[in-house]
């Protein structure tokens, strides 16, 4: 943290520097200033280190974030971009989420590759849709998507304003802009584990080192150094379009821009650029589930696992630990914690009954292999199951905590030889897990560009492994950025995600040798105080991609007119919540500040203030999470919580038992890999009471015998080809 600081301070100075030097000669000679500044630092450091008295401890160890490059951003003018034929068709048509536009249409733009070199050295196209065509006296109004890597045309309209045009552009790398891929490398056979898409969103799978620098080098080959999509190119490509359009419909109305979780860090490169490299062309910025200056990916599992804390610790009140059978005091998330971990040494140390079969073979085995945690271990594919949930808000948060206590009453439950109670509801939450997983990878497979999200990860938002006492761990024995030190901790205290920090760090080298380090002031800088731009700061109190934590640091460092809104109990990105619309309805609605000259807050009398004050003394600021249900419906005989076709019990009279549920139970018990998965099925029939003769196929497996000879009596049972089930 020392070294970050004296490097952001002499960056500042340097950009505030009037700009008489020629761009190359400001980056050569102070580059070379501060690079030996910053070394010197670093050494200064190390020595004292060494100096102290022959090797230290490891538990003295001082780490040093992976620092945010000083080379000065170079002047950079951003002109009008340029219009690659006309407004037409857009290449698929979509739907956006919360509304049609029947004549919507897209453009295409020339925008330059470096900035600093202009489009002869290279040109890249970058998409952009719109709701109608603009008259001159509309304004604008952008959504920016998140990711990093998804494009933002699916956002056009998630959030409109009276007098404006809704635009969306792809950020550079993503959807239909020029899309960051290597099909050469992806599709040849063995590259990528499971056919050839990567793995989205999260980490690249147990895709080789080799693979993605051939992808990289692939990249730079055929479209462009991937170190050009970057966070700052994207608000350039966005600003180069804003001027453009208003030069062509003559309009100088107001214009918006709103930016959705990796969104606000493209928004707030805007911020800081705009005023510098272009004009102050917007005066309204949204920024929803919030990247600040010192957001970054190594605090990930951190972020989700703090969501998880929130939701036990603040939203669960003596009722609810009555439901879950939980202590009447004491940390609710410290006694999570402790089923995790009993349910991970259960199966680790082989008292495997069937539900911890059934996760292990169902996900938890494969779950590194699939990308979705640095190693197959139960408990981190657990957490991998908990962050899914996180991402989907505290209805499924409360759903995770069911299925854990849930799952661990069925670890406990070691009768091995008859099916647990349990055992039905939890499987199908596994499988409903499981699903939610595999959608990462199969669905839309174009619509999220892994590539771009790893280049602007690392080279926007990464230093490593999390500084753990800014998270208040107290005993961060490695100091505060060893792998070994993060290690040992999210063993012992994170529950809500998978490792994302050794997922991430397999690949910071060679992303790193391709991609690029931001500019360390404009990774931390929030724009300038404007008197004509306000900012509209909202966040989720259970968001576990963006905390609060993000969110209240932004705001603090913003410079202008601001306005800030927390939702109880809201997930990763509020802004559409119907609790937030007359909030940001009025944002958008009012004149460049609403705030008095001089001020930072609105004024009471304006329009956002008010809308801001109905908020606080209306019932979505003292929002709960009432969903708590308690652990997860048992049924001794089998019913199904599914719509997987089998509503009936094993039992006395079922049709099920003969068709559909017995079927189901082969299936689910050979998923787990579970022997003789026909005899247990059938004598579970027996057991619950299912007599006489089966409606389907006249089997005898569930007959009187059959109840008293379960397994035993193996070939009888189970040799009937009329169940084999397929
Ligand atoms: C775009 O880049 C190509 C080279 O990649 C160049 O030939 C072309 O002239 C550039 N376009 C413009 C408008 O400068
Ligand atoms: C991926 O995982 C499989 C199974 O664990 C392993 O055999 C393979 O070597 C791994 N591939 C890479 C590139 O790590
Ligand atoms: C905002 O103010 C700056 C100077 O303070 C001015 O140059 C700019 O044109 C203004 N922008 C808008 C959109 O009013
Ligand atoms: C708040 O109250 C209004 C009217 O009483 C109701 O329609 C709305 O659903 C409530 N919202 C919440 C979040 O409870
Ligand atoms: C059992 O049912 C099948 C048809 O479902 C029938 O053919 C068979 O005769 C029945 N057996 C007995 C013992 O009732």
């Amino acid at each position: 943290m020392e070294s970050l600081q004296v490097e952001e301070d002499a960056t500042r100075a340097v950009r505030a520097e009037p700009r008489t030097w020629t761009p190359i000669k400001v980056a050569v000679a102070v580059g070379v200033v501060i690079f030996s500044l910053v070394f010197s630092v670093f050494l200064v450091v190390s020595g004292i280190v060494r100096g102290g008295g022959g090797n230290p401890p490891p538990h003295d160890e001082v780490c040093q974030d992976l620092p945010y490059s000083s080379v000065p951003v170079p002047a950079i003018k951003v002109g009008f971009a340029e219009p690659v034929g006309d407004w037409e068709a857009c290449p698929v048509p979509t739907r956006s989420p919360r509304r049609d536009f029947p004549n919507e249409m897209c453009r295409r733009y020339r925008v330059p590759l470096d900035y600093s070199q202009g489009l002869v050295a290279g040109n890249i196209t970058v998409t952009v849709k719109r709701s109608h065509a603009a008259k001159e006296s509309d304004g604008q109004l952008w959504m920016m998507g998140g990711g990093p890597g998804s494009p933002s045309y699916s956002e056009l309209g998630s959030i409109s304003s009276p007098g404006k045009v809704d635009y969306t552009l792809d950020h550079r790398g993503t959807g239909w802009s020029t899309l960051l891929d290597c099909p050469k490398v992806r599709k040849q056979p063995g590259n990528l584990p499971w056919g050839n898409s990567w793995m989205k969103w999260v980490g690249l799978g147990n895709v080789s080192a080799e693979t993605v620098d051939a992808c990289l080098a692939e990249i730079s080959e055929d479209i462009g150094a991937p170190k050009h999509f970057t966070a700052a190119n994207a608000a350039r490509d966005l600003a180069s379009i804003i001027m453009a359009i208003q030069a062509e419909t003559g309009s100088t109305a107001d214009v918006g821009i709103h930016g959705f979780s990796y969104g606000t860090v493209w928004a707030r490169r805007f911020l800081e650029l705009q005023g510098q490299e272009f004009p102050v062309i917007v005066s309204h910025v949204g920024i929803d589930g919030v990247c600040s200056g010192d957001y970054d990916y190594g605090q990930y599992a951190l972020m989700a696992n703090s969501a998880g804390r929130r939701l036990l610790d603040e939203y669960c009140d003596a009722d609810c630990r009555g439901k879950l059978g939980a202590p009447a005091t004491g940390s609710l998330a410290a006694w999570f914690g402790r089923a995790v971990k009993e349910i991970d040494k259960a199966i680790t140390d082989g008292s495997e009954g069937f539900c911890a079969k059934y996760l292990w073979e169902r996900f938890a085995k494969s779950s590194a292999l699939s990308g979705w945690t640095a190693k197959a271990s139960i408990k981190e594919a657990l957490g991998a199951i908990g962050y899914l949930h996180v991402t989907y808000g505290s209805k499924a948060m409360t759903e995770f905590v069911a299925f854990v206590l849930s799952l661990r009453r069925c670890v406990r439950d070691t009768a091995a030889t008859t099916i647990p109670s349990d055992f039905w509801a939890v499987a199908h939450r596994i499988d409903l897990s499981v699903r939610v997983a595999t959608r990462y990878l199969e669905t839309y497979p174009s619509s999220f560009d892994a590539i771009l999200h790893h280049i602007v990860g690392f080279g926007d938002m990464w230093k490593g492994p999390p500084e753990l006492r800014a998270w208040g761990v107290k005993d961060a024995r490695h100091g505060s950025c060893s792998l070994e030190s993060w290690r040992h901790f999210f063993d012992e205290e994170v529950f809500w995600a998978p490792d994302f920090v050794t997922l991430m760090s397999r690949y910071q080298d060679v992303f790193n040798k391709y991609g690029y380090r931001e500019n360390s002031a404009l990774v931390h800088g929030s724009g300038r105080p404007w008197s004509n731009v306000t900012v509209l700061v909202t966040n989720g109190d259970l968001d576990g991609q963006t905390p609060l934590r993000f969110a209240r640091a932004a705001f603090e460092a913003l410079p202008t007119c601001k306005a800030k809104v927390e939702l109880p109990t809201g997930r990763h990105c509020v802004s559409t919540d119907s609790c937030l619309q007359k909030v940001v309805n009025a944002f958008y609605g009012s004149p460049a500040s609403s705030c008095p000259s001089g001020w930072v807050n609105p004024a009471s009398s304006s329009d956002l203030g008010q809308a801001l004050e109905a908020f606080d003394s209306g019932n979505c600021s003292a929002k709960k999470v009432e969903t708590w249900t308690g652990l997860l419906p048992v049924d001794d005989c089998g019913r199904e919580h599914s719509s997987s076709g089998c509503d009936k019990s094993f039992g006395a009279g079922g049709d099920g038992v003969c068709d559909m549920c017995f079927a189901k139970c082969v299936e689910l018990l050979d998923k787990a890999n579970v022997p003789n998965s026909r005899c247990v099925c059938a004598s579970e029939a027996a057991r619950c009471g299912a007599r006489g003769n089966c409606t389907a196929g006249g089997f005898a497996f569930c007959s009187k015998e059959a109840s008293h000879a379960g397994c035993d009596n193996e070939d009888e049972l189970c040799q009937d080809p009329a169940l084999v089930v397929a």
